[in-house]
């Protein structure tokens, strides 16, 4: 039986990395306390996490989402994990073993992306080289399947990097023994064309959500998610699209910043014309959240931005409620220290691609 405060508590495996490299494990990834993964891990998992019976310090993340009226991820648990599945066998699962990513997007950092760190290693001309290890990663996924019990798994989400951008996806899916019972989801920046060998494995899975990461169309795109370009990424799409794959459903993420949120119109347009659906049918769902942590947080918004945001969409658009929901420094030193650094390296000027905003971002 699956524990009955939270069943990600008794069924959830979380696997990312710790800054030692040790494989570790959560029952979510929002979870704050990480064991390290070894042949006990069963036992492990029970003791730390399956007999927590109430709200605790590590949970505070799905505590917060409730109390404020919001789904959390232990509400969708019961979702995919069934009441008459053991306790501790493994039903929802996340892999985060890896941080190699061809983008690095001016909403992000080394934290995720390995081009960032090449980049900043480029510009502040530090000459040590970055090592990347695939055998750390092999190692990462036998013992994961070595020691996780595996016969029950439902769902499979992988994070970045960018999970198309290694085979360490293809690497676990082939380990998985029931692929008909389970839906495999990817967040992807939707730049690199999954191969035959890719589809030929997402062919024996339920369903595969390609939940793809568009924060804009064409110039905007190509400024935030440098140096990706759209004409590269909605060609991949629309082609992707026509491939007509029975169980691929589509989804499309939007993280809302500081400059990209005014423009959410042209991208909802073009999904409407473009990617509104598979050839199937299924609908494509855009999910909307803000932009934490960076120097185009939604937090640093000027209060006249927010204004022609309110003018434009309506006081009760998703847009909106977001943008006055979030907390407001209005702190925008960030910002104007990132953009001179990065826009002339990058070749790339923030003013030519969100003109309407100029006159309302202040310099500082
Ligand atoms: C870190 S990325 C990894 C997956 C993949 N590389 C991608 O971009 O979709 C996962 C998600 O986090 C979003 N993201 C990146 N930086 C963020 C930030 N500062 N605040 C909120 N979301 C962010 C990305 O847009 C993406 O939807
Ligand atoms: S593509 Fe994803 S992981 Fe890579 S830099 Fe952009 S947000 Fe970060």
């Amino acid at each position: 039986m699956p524990n009955t405060f939270c069943n990600l508590l008794s069924n959830g495996y979380s696997f990312s990395k710790d800054k030692n490299s040790n494989l570790t494990v959560s029952p979510c990834c929002l979870h704050t306390k990480k064991i390290i993964v070894d042949k006990n891990l069963v036992q492990q998992h029970r003791s730390n996490f399956g007999n927590i019976t109430d709200w605790t310090d590590s949970c505070a993340h799905c505590h917060v989402l409730e109390k404020s009226g919001q789904q959390s991820l232990r509400q969708t648990g019961p979702d995919w994990i069934p009441a008459g599945v053991e306790n501790q066998s493994a039903v929802m699962i996340d892999i985060n073993l890896d941080t190699e990513c061809n983008a690095a997007c001016v909403i992000c950092g080394e934290h995720s992306s390995s081009l960032w760190k090449s980049e900043n290693k480029k510009f502040h001309k530090i000459k040590e080289k970055t090592n990347k290890s695939t055998q750390l990663v092999d190692d990462y996924i036998d013992l994961i399947v070595d020691t996780t019990p595996l016969d029950d798994v439902r769902y499979i989400k992988f994070f970045g990097g960018e999970p198309l951008f290694t085979d360490t996806h293809i690497k676990f899916l082939e380990k998985i023994k029931n692929p008909g019972n389970v839906t495999v989801h990817y967040t992807t920046n939707g730049s690199i064309f999954p191969k035959n060998q890719v589809q030929q494995v997402w062919n024996r899975f339920k369903t595969v959500i390609f939940a793809v990461s568009i924060d804009g169309i064409d110039k905007q795109f190509d400024y935030v998610r440098w140096p990706l370009t759209w004409t590269k990424v909605s060609g991949n799409l629309i082609q992707l699209k026509e491939r007509n794959i029975h169980n691929l459903m589509f989804r499309v993420e939007f993280t809302a910043n500081l400059l990209n949120t005014y423009y959410y119109d042209k991208l909802e347009q073009w999904v409407s014309l473009n990617l509104s659906a598979n050839n199937f049918g299924d609908k494509t769902e855009i999910s909307v959240h803000h932009c934490f942590n960076s120097a185009f947080a939604l937090e640093s918004m000027p209060l006249a931005v927010m204004d022609l945001i309110k003018e434009k969409y309506g006081p009760q658009h998703v847009i909106y409620e977001l943008v006055k929901n979030s907390k407001k420094t209005q702190k925008i030193d960030e910002f104007w220290n990132f953009v001179n650094r990065w826009d002339p390296w990058r070749k790339k000027a923030w003013q030519e691609c969100f003109p309407d905003l100029v006159p309302y971002i202040p310099n500082y």
